[in-house]
């Protein structure tokens, strides 16, 4: 699953590594993500920083206000100040998927999107898909089969994997979770239960 060269756009056509990649240290700096330029074109330029400055989010579903420095990574904004830890630094650096996260519905890495860019975006973490009394059928089918050893890749995979069952539904098959899940890295190497789980959620998708 290491290898992305086969991993489908999530729906641009890009495959995560490829568009940070290829973003390099501009990306810092503009478009992450395939429709960031359109905001810059509606919006016309805007400046901001050095210091902090006030940032509306929209995190699932609930409007939250921030002051972040315009070099301040979403990943690190969801953890502090806002509290949803479910996103895991490990690589910090667009490699690994610990810290994938959904922005308009499709995944990306949280660790390579300024905070700023994701404003008037809808973000969605892993503590947004369900909850410990009404998970999401990913989250459940991951318990349910095992996916998981020392749980840190977790929160990604299961991203991943829900994006993949949204997107083919019942139809989903393993290759197209690997495809979806190209991005992530396992350390335990879970890889057969995370698919086996992501197939049964699938079953069960309505
Ligand atoms: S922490 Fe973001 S990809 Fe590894
Ligand atoms: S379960 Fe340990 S890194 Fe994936």
């Amino acid at each position: 699953m290491a290898d992305d060269s086969a991993h489908p756009p999530p729906s641009s056509g890009v495959t995560r590594r490829a568009l940070f990649k290829g973003a390099g240290a501009a990306a810092a700096a503009g478009a992450v993500f395939r429709s960031l330029d359109a905001v810059g074109e509606e919006d016309g330029p805007r400046t901001q920083g050095p210091g902090p400055g006030a940032v509306t989010l929209r995190v699932n579903g609930t409007e939250r206000k921030v002051d972040v420095e315009p070099r301040e990574t979403l990943l690190q904004t969801l953890r502090l100040p806002l509290e949803l830890t479910g996103a895991k630094p490990v690589c910090d650096r667009g490699t690994c998927g610990a810290c994938t996260v959904w922005i308009d519905g499709a995944p990306v890495y949280a660790c390579s999107v300024l905070t700023v860019e994701a404003e008037g975006r809808e973000v969605t973490t892993v503590e947004g898909l369900g909850t410990p009394a009404a998970p999401h059928p990913v989250q459940a089918a991951f318990v349910e089969h095992d996916a998981l050893q020392c749980g840190f890749c977790t929160p990604g995979f299961v991203m991943s994997c829900a994006w993949a069952v949204k997107t083919h539904g019942k139809s989903l098959t393993a290759e197209q979770v690997r495809a979806a899940c190209a991005g992530n890295l396992c350390r335990c190497g879970t890889y057969p239960h995370v698919i086996r789980a992501a197939l049964a959620a699938a079953r069960g998708a309505r």
